[in-house]
């Protein structure tokens, strides 16, 4: 069994504190060094994944109590590999999270340090990684390296952050620099007062952007990467990571006339995407490649499959968009994954992503319209998709039982860009409300609140959470559950669903998808109807094949339905998972 050796680099800078020097090695990995290609990462959402001092907020000792539920080494666990924790750090939570004041400790709504440890060294005895969100293009405004920046132009914190003077406009007014907007709406300047300049913010006024091209910050930054290593996290997923670097002259944007958000009616040719980040990055990975078996993923803030692909790297992943956005039709997810193919033909490694805190639950996006029995028939078959195509596949909490998005009323949002301009500005420029997707973990089993806490939760629960949750569940043989359990153990025994070439295989019906999965040693077909009525499709009749999965039957009888002349017939939104014999 593999074992984690800590790299000679570690020696030189002090871990951030004492006891982070006997990080634990991962025992029990089912890939060793290549786990980041072949297993699933699991994305938690801290604050709604488990409390476990019922204060309405998930925890890491929470998180630490369902490490079992995640990989006991058994099939009745989900059996994955790795967890990618949403951001833990001290916050004021203007992004709930995603503004860091201290990107060195817990924020203590999660626990502390020792908790974090514990949860390394239970994660690690279990074979799970861990795997931190590295919030880096901006920091929150109560940083204290803003804060310093702010009051000391002059001093060492001054050049941090992109301040600028802007420019003198009509009756006295100040206007920002350029034309840059942000994101989640308005200008990307803001002016201070204190320091009297603006400032730049990709996100909200609390998010400033760091000034990537001073040394200083690049250290500061590598530094603290360094020490979460060494006290033993497995990697990172970098946020906004094509975002870091910004034009030196801060140009302004082209405009464009189509788009509905002004952010939208810009092409973003200077406040992100700048040539330079590729030479952090090769500095990043140099200092991440020094660990072994550690892996990185960016998350690209953009839609561009070139890009994607030059800004991969060995051990280093690009999430991007393209299956995320496919409705649910058979041709849409055949061309997505083309486009991954042909992206990552030559260099690179995909990752396969339906869902993430940003984005709507798949059942919602995929069958909103759909009654609970439909939903659950979509989400086993988005499961069959999410696990077999090529790629690293990446779970988000609470689709492992099909949650669906949660309706959040106007004076419950919590999420900013929600929040901003008011029910009418909301009403003209509608933002997607994140809440609906991060809401708390129904665990069942009798507690109030689902079974969540005791405690009044973050954010409201699922309106379905007495019956939709992981104990009714885990009871059922036929349910969303049960069919992720499933086929995250299949996936662990099948190095064709791992590594295997990907092959689509031509159907008569548009609304049926197969492709195939193969390796030297073993040839899987999945194949999944799409649609509301029986399909049947051709299937190679000179084989024999045996059923691995089924989304219509549990107990996926050993052989499929094929009939003379090799035509296998699929249910309403039935996916089959064989295997060549
Ligand atoms: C991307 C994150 O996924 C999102 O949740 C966050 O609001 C922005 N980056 C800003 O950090």
């Amino acid at each position: 069994m593999p074992t984690k050796r800590r790299s000679a680099a570690s020696a030189t800078v002090p871990p951030l504190s004492p006891s982070a020097a006997s990080a634990p090695p991962v025992e029990n990995d089912r890939f060793g060094e290549d786990w980041w290609r072949r297993g699933v990462v699991y994305q938690v959402y801290p604050r709604s994944f488990a409390d476990s001092n019922d204060d309405g907020v998930g925890d890491l000792p929470g998180l630490i109590e369902k490490l079992d539920y995640l990989n006991d080494g058994t099939e009745h666990s989900l059996g994955v590999d790795a967890l990618w924790l949403s951001p833990i750090h001290p916050s004021p939570g203007f992004d709930v999270g995603y503004d860091v004041a201290d990107y060195d400790a817990i924020d203590p709504v999660f626990g502390i340090m020792d908790d974090f440890d514990r949860l390394v060294a239970e994660s690690h005895r279990r074979g799970i990684r861990l795997m931190l969100d590295l919030v880096m293009n901006h920091t929150s405004s109560a940083h204290r390296w803003f804060e310093e920046s702010r009051r000391d132009p002059t001093g060492p914190y001054g050049d941090w952050y992109l301040w600028r003077d802007g420019h003198a406009g009509p009756l006295g007014r100040r206007l920002p620099p350029n034309n840059w907007k942000s994101f989640f709406g308005g200008s990307a300047w803001t002016w201070d007062d204190l320091r009297g300049q603006f400032y730049m913010h990709t996100f909200l006024p609390e998010q400033p952007d760091v000034n990537w091209r001073n040394p200083a910050v690049r250290e500061a930054m590598l530094t603290m990467v360094r020490g979460w290593l060494d006290r033993g996290v497995d990697g990172f997923r970098l946020d906004v990571f094509n975002a870091f670097f910004k034009d030196a002259e801060l140009r302004s944007n082209p405009r464009r006339w189509l788009g509905r958000r002004p952010y939208n009616r810009q092409v973003h040719l200077y406040d992100k995407d700048q040539p330079e980040l590729l030479d952090f990055l090769a500095e990043f990975r140099a200092l991440v490649d020094t660990y072994p078996a550690t892996m990185t993923v960016g998350e690209l803030f953009s839609t561009d499959p070139a890009l994607a692909v030059k800004l991969s790297a060995p051990r280093h992943l690009v999430f991007d968009w393209w299956l995320l956005n496919q409705p649910w039709e058979a041709d849409g997810f055949a061309r997505a994954a083309h486009v991954h193919e042909e992206m990552f033909r030559d260099s690179g490694w995909p990752s396969v992503v339906m869902a993430n805190h940003d984005q709507s639950r798949q059942a919602s996006r995929l069958a909103p319209k759909a009654d609970a029995r439909t939903s659950d028939e979509v989400a086993r078959a988005a499961a069959v998709l999410n696990l077999t195509l090529r790629g690293t596949p990446f779970l988000y909490y609470g689709e492992e039982i099909g949650a669906r998005n949660v309706p959040v009323p106007w004076d419950e949002i919590i999420d900013p860009p929600a929040r901003r301009g008011g029910r009418l500005v909301r009403r003209l420029v509608p933002w997607w409300n994140r809440d609906q997707a991060r809401s708390p973990m129904p665990w069942g089993g009798g507690g109030p609140n689902g079974g969540f806490s005791t405690g009044r939760p973050w954010l409201r629960m699922a309106p379905d959470a007495e019956t939709r949750n992981v104990a009714v569940q885990d009871k059922d043989p036929g349910s969303v559950l049960n069919a992720y359990r499933r086929l995250l153990w299949l996936r662990r025994r099948h190095p064709a669903l791992q590594l295997g070439t990907y092959r689509r295989v031509a159907t008569r019906s548009s609304d049926v998808l197969v492709f195939e999965r193969a390796t030297t040693d073993e040839t899987i077909v999945v194949a999944l109807n799409f649609g509301s009525a029986e399909r049947s499709f051709g299937i190679r009749s000179s084989r024999r094949w045996r059923t691995l999965f089924d989304t219509h039957d549990p107990a996926a009888p050993d052989r499929p339905r094929i009939a003379e002349g090799g035509e296998l017939t699929l249910r309403p939104r039935q996916a089959m998972i064989i295997l060549g014999v």
